[in-house]
């Protein structure tokens, strides 16, 4: 006789690691339905909200979810419940006269689902979200991830809620600086957020028109971003916008490290590329050079529209993932599909930007420079090649 799989009741739910736009789309999108809609389950399902990530988890701080607390929130940037980038059960920091120390915290973590009687937890988060919740359905938590950052660094997925809209918003800044670029006729340099990944930088580079951009993943040499500054001038372009990644290094140089943050997860906390990169253009070419610091700006808002549906469509996929007991994994985007993987797949991949990658392309065959020869533009090439072609025929 085939046994009947066991009745989802009640769900959890947190957000874990810095915050982005769209996680309170992605808490209505699982909860609203969970609750009200009987194509879901003929029974209403109970969705409680662990409050800061998985601190709430261990510590057992928690709201019960209802239609009227999340009336409202899809267009709501952060996250209704709290984050947290510090929190992890399997070592959670605590500070004992000024000293930090790390405890394993993982069985009371374990205790409380059990406790609130939860048939699964949802986790929204970036890559250490992910790794924890990974961790976590080791010991028997049911876990579906649901990938968010504005980094887009997950390489389990295409892309992540949160992006679109640091793009837009970068973007906008950008726009705003070229007037001011233009009219003084300064080198401004943009540092734009990402971590490791270049992503954003190149999204927001590319559609708010800088001249360069420099990456994480292609340091950068000096000589070739003056030598595209001089260029411009030589075409009678005063100014330039350089756009650089938080990530971003010279050829041979180090990244900048603005602070590290010992709970953390991942202690390291990028900045100060921009100031470098400006003083160096300043004091290499003798042009006025200004540098702003995007920072938190980039997270911070109402999702975009896309960011919106795309949060909605993950969020409805994690709810069905639950309803059919298909735990350890985590959604994501596969071109127009949402899709998922294991936990395991999803954990320590970090996806990168390529020099093959098409946008690069697009970037260099518009005469953007990266600040390195190191790219190389397969379009041009292919134009070259077909003229070289024609030529020997
Ligand atoms: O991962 C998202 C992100 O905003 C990164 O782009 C940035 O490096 C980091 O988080 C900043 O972290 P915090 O909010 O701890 O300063």
């Amino acid at each position: 006789m085939a046994t009947r799989k066991k009745q989802v009741k009640r769900i959890g739910i947190l957000t874990g690691g810095g915050d982005c736009p769209g996680l309170n789309a992605v808490i209505r999108a699982v909860a609203r339905p969970a609750m009200t809609s009987s194509c879901v389950s003929p029974e209403k399902v109970e969705v409680y909200g662990f409050l800061d990530a998985f601190k709430g988890l261990v510590y057992n701080k928690y709201i019960r979810l209802t239609s009227k607390n999340i009336s409202g929130i899809l267009t709501m940037g952060g996250t209704i419940l709290g984050t947290s980038n510090k929190d992890n059960p399997f070592a959670m920091p605590f500070r004992k006269d000024g000293t930090l120390a790390k405890v394993d915290m993982s069985t009371r973590a374990l205790g409380n689902y059990k406790k609130l009687k939860l048939d699964a937890l949802v986790c929204i988060g970036g890559d250490g979200t992910m790794a924890i919740s990974y961790k976590l359905s080791k010991i028997g938590i049911n876990i579906v991830g649901i990938p968010k950052t504005i980094d887009n660094d997950l390489a389990a997925t295409d892309f992540t809620f949160g992006f679109d809209t640091a793009v837009t918003t970068a973007t906008e800044a950008i726009d705003k600086i070229h007037t001011t670029a233009a009219s003084h006729h300064r080198v401004m340099v943009v540092e734009l957020m990402g971590r490791y990944a270049g992503w954003l930088t190149l999204y927001a580079g590319l559609a708010g028109g800088a001249d360069i951009i420099l990456l994480p993943e292609f340091p950068y040499e000096l000589d070739k971003v003056c030598d595209n500054i001089m260029a411009r001038k030589r075409e009678g372009k005063s100014f330039s916008i350089v756009a650089v990644s938080e990530g971003a290094r010279p050829l041979g140089g180090e990244m900048i490290v603005e602070r590290t943050v010992a709970e953390s997860h991942d202690p390291i906390r990028l900045g100060g590329i921009g100031k470098k990169v400006a003083d160096d253009i300043e004091e290499r070419m003798g042009i006025e050079t200004r540098v702003t610091v995007l920072g938190h700006v980039q997270r911070g808002g109402s999702p975009t529209a896309l960011d919106r549906v795309l949060s909605t469509r993950f969020g409805i996929e994690a709810l069905n993932l639950v309803m059919q007991r298909r735990f350890g994994r985590m959604v994501c985007l596969r071109g127009k599909n949402i899709a998922s993987v294991t936990l395991k797949e999803a954990t320590n991949k970090l996806k990168l930007v390529t020099p093959a990658h098409p946008i690069v392309n697009v970037a260099l065959g518009l005469g953007i420079s990266f600040g390195t020869d190191v790219v190389e533009c397969s379009i041009m090439k292919k134009c070259a090649m077909t003229k070289k072609g024609k030529k020997g025929r």
